[in-house]
């Protein structure tokens, strides 16, 4: 199939806001997202999230969970207190995204998205402190959202996109490839999209394009590349989309990697090996984060509320 036009692409795009299910503290959200953290008051954000009774319970959950070594926060204040913005917004992201689209238009297992999501978020982070990266939250925001084209091709291109996912299980490809085949697009360009569209910074915009392939943007900056290492290093650790995938992958010569390495001469010392394993470690936290928080309990309760 030819390529669809990015115009095109782009009208999509607008529809989602009325087919959304996101819930109304979404688009404050957003607007909080531009700005710096120390312009935004802590009682503004405990205000926005007590406004929905189901983000602040998951808001707990997730502040309690032992991924964030909080076990007794028992209030939302406490739990922005303890977190700090940047990290509670982050998470609010999470959840908002989580309800974006309406529970029918699902494409992928919503637990093996948020878990491939949350798990690259992490190694993201990890990554960039290891690299001494400046700011840590974007990274793990970065890795949070870079995949956010799933949710966009789930609702617009519901079936077409469900072809895409069937072949690509069928063949163990990636599915951006399928997706490009079948559709011609891929969530990468509409997860750029929706990124334009919501507002955020152009560099999330840029790593949700190049995630898969970081040659297609000449200047693709240390934010895309740990982005695209952590979503390889995810799928390799049985954290991708819910399908076995046939991945052959040398990371060491990856040209994320080369391209960070020149940036970040402290990354060529790092042992590949022993950080993979240490990923490994802490993949049952990771999962069972994601399945106290996104599970199938909470949302069947989501669903029904
Ligand atoms: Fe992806
Ligand atoms: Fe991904």
């Amino acid at each position: 199939m030819n390529a669809k036009p990015q115009s095109q692409l782009k009208e999509q795009i607008k529809k989602l806001d009325s087919i959304s299910t996101a819930p109304a503290i979404l688009k404050p959200l957003l607007d909080m997202m531009r700005l710096p953290s120390d312009q935004i008051k802590v009682e503004k954000v405990v205000e926005m999230i007590s406004f929905d009774g189901s983000i602040a319970a998951q808001c707990l959950r997730l502040a309690n969970s032992p991924l964030y070594g909080r076990r007794e926060t028992e209030t939302v204040r406490a739990a922005v207190m303890a977190l700090g913005i940047d990290r509670v917004r982050s998470m609010l992201l999470g959840l908002c995204l989580n309800r974006v689209i309406p529970q029918d238009k699902w494409v992928l297992d919503p637990i093996a998205f948020w878990r491939h999501s949350l798990g690259c978020a992490l190694v993201t982070q990890r990554m960039a402190k290891k690299i001494e990266y400046p700011d840590l939250e974007k990274a793990y925001l970065a890795g949070l959202i870079h995949d956010l084209g799933f949710l966009a091709n789930s609702v617009l291109y519901h079936d077409g996109f469900k072809e895409c996912l069937r072949l690509a299980t069928e063949q163990h490809a990636p599915l951006n490839v399928i997706e490009e085949q079948i559709l011609g697009f891929s969530h990468c360009d509409t997860g750029q999209m929706l990124c334009e569209h919501w507002g955020l910074s152009k560099e999330f915009g840029e790593s949700a394009r190049c995630h898969h392939d970081v040659s297609l943007l000449p200047t693709a900056g240390p934010l895309a590349c740990l982005v695209h290492l952590s979503d390889l290093l995810c799928r390799m650790q049985y954290l991708g989309y819910g399908y076995d995938e046939i991945m052959g992958v040398d990371l060491g010569r990856d040209v994320a990697w080369e391209t960070l390495v020149i940036t970040y001469p402290a990354l060529a010392k790092m042992d590949l090996i022993r950080f993979t394993l240490d990923i490994d470690g802490a993949m049952p936290e990771i999962t069972a984060t994601v399945d106290s928080v996104f599970g199938a309990k909470q949302m069947a309760a989501v669903a029904s509320s």
